[in-house]
């Protein structure tokens, strides 16, 4: 079995940081000790450099329809992106098409993925239906490894589930241990004011944002949250983006209920102002919910900070400017909704949280791979750096400077949301199970090495 020693670093985990050498052995962790002294058939200098667990994003979205175009990143791009960006494991979203059943969804998202990702990969399945035989497919795909759900409480005609679905696959969670992930905005209000924009000629980027209030955000937030309530069961909410909706959380999670939540990058760095760029290039600030006023963002990192928020992905969901974006040019709400973020979460949450004291090391290691990994019942498989942990290690140097740019990143996308954002610190070497796949700005992985991981059922949500 190929044996790999990282020697010399600084160990760091969600609990504590520790000068300790790693030995691997094949794809996973064999020990983790300092003074390590074994030949291994490599070693790796890590002196001065942090030894940090793969990064998780649970919430991307690869070779995706949307809006009558697919999301620019297949799989092959999208975990290459991810890899050079130090994760090593991503969680996508399968789609239900109404009227059909889960098991087709995930088989369609398997040969998306197969023979495509670089890195380890689960899924969740989106629900649009439970039709006849719905809670039996939510059964069957947690079998599948499928641990969670997502249901959309916006875009009414295609996405959007009403409450007594949403209730249904809340308590059907109760039996099968899975945790369902809500879209919360209120879609149906959403698509008044929208209307009524679209009828006042209000046609320009800025209006995604100003038909999409903080308030549809937070009621949502609250009403799914008072449905898992009443079900008993735990809920996740994702693309947290507004002190109104923290504050949902919060108060859920003073009261004790198993209430979770997400942001991304994108809410905690930039605000609606992105929206009003000249020559349409707002559009590439387009993704729902929308971009808020830049005083949320210091609630959001502070909930962070305090754990009223438990994750940070990236709803990656990219559409190029030049050929997809440009789909709603005379009309905001025919832009194809998302943005891209898979490689650079790491780098910005390491310096605008850590470098900037928001964070400390452990919890941004928390934020962005254990918790993730716990919550949706990959841990202690992934998220650590424990001996029988998979060797899915991160070689992070925390003083490389590295300036984001769409002129070099490897995202198949036109743009950079954060284009021309310093940051010091990056990934120096990306470890999945035992093999390097980059090493600096050489990638040394190979397309359809990674591999579809089932995770389990009642994960850290029902602890
Ligand atoms: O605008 C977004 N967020 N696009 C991706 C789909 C979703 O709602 O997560
Ligand atoms: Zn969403
Ligand atoms: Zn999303």
């Amino acid at each position: 079995m190929r044996t790999t020693l990282i020697r010399n670093g600084k160990v760091v985990t969600a609990k504590e940081t520790k000068a300790a050498d790693v030995l691997i052995e094949g794809e996973r962790i064999k020990e983790v000790r300092h003074g390590i002294n074994v030949a291994a058939e490599k070693v790796i200098d890590a002196k001065g450099l942090y030894v940090i667990p793969g990064g998780i994003d649970v919430h991307t979205h690869l070779d995706m329809p949307f809006g009558g175009t697919t999301s620019a990143d297949d799989f092959e791009s999208g975990t290459r992106a991810a890899a050079f960006g130090g994760t090593t494991t991503i969680v996508d979203f399968a789609i239900q098409a109404r009227g059909t059943r889960m098991r087709q969804a995930l088989d369609t998202w398997w040969k998306k993925a197969e023979g495509r990702a670089s890195i380890d990969y689960g899924l969740h399945m989106i629900i649009t239906d439970l039709g006849v035989a719905g809670l039996e497919d939510m059964d069957a795909m947690v079998r599948e490894g499928v641990a969670s759900f997502k249901l959309f409480m916006a875009y009414p005609n295609s996405l959007m589930v009403d409450d007594t679905t949403i209730f249904k696959a809340l308590s059907q969670t109760s039996k099968n241990g899975a945790l369902v992930c809500m879209h919360a905005e209120n879609g149906s209000v959403i698509d008044v004011i929208v209307a009524r924009a679209l009828a006042e000629g209000k046609t320009a980027p800025i209006y995604h944002a100003l038909t999409r209030p903080p308030r549809a955000e937070s009621e949502a937030v609250h009403r799914a949250i008072a449905m898992a309530e009443i079900a008993q069961v735990p809920v996740y909410i994702v693309h947290l983006s507004s002190e109104d909706a923290l504050n949902e959380v919060r108060e859920a999670r003073d009261r004790g209920l198993p209430a979770f939540a997400e942001t991304c990058p994108q809410y905690l760095l930039l605000s609606v102002d992105e929206l009003e760029r000249p020559n349409f290039e707002g559009a590439k600030y387009v993704f729902t919910p929308p971009l808020r006023p830049k005083e949320h963002q210091p609630r959001l990192w502070d909930g962070l900070k305090k754990d009223h928020l438990q994750v940070v992905s990236t709803d990656h969901c990219p559409f190029c400017f030049k050929d997809q974006k440009i789909l709603g040019k005379d009309d905001f709400t025919k832009i194809p909704n998302g943005g891209p973020g898979i490689e650079n979460r790491l780098q910005l949450i390491h310096h605008h949280g850590v470098n900037q004291g928001r964070l400390s090391l452990n919890r941004f290691v928390e934020l962005t791979s254990t918790t993730p990994a716990r919550i949706f019942g990959m841990y202690p498989q992934k998220g650590e750096i424990a001996a029988g942990s998979d060797a899915d290690i991160v070689i992070w140097d925390p003083q490389a400077p590295y300036t984001i740019s769409a002129a070099t990143h490897h995202m198949k996308v036109d743009y950079s949301m954060f284009e021309g954002f310093t940051v010091k610190g990056n990934a120096r070497m990306v470890i999945s199970r035992g093999e390097v796949i980059v090493e600096g700005d050489k990638f040394l992985g190979k397309a359809g090495r990674g591999r579809y991981l089932k995770r389990a059922a009642r994960g850290g949500a029902w602890k």
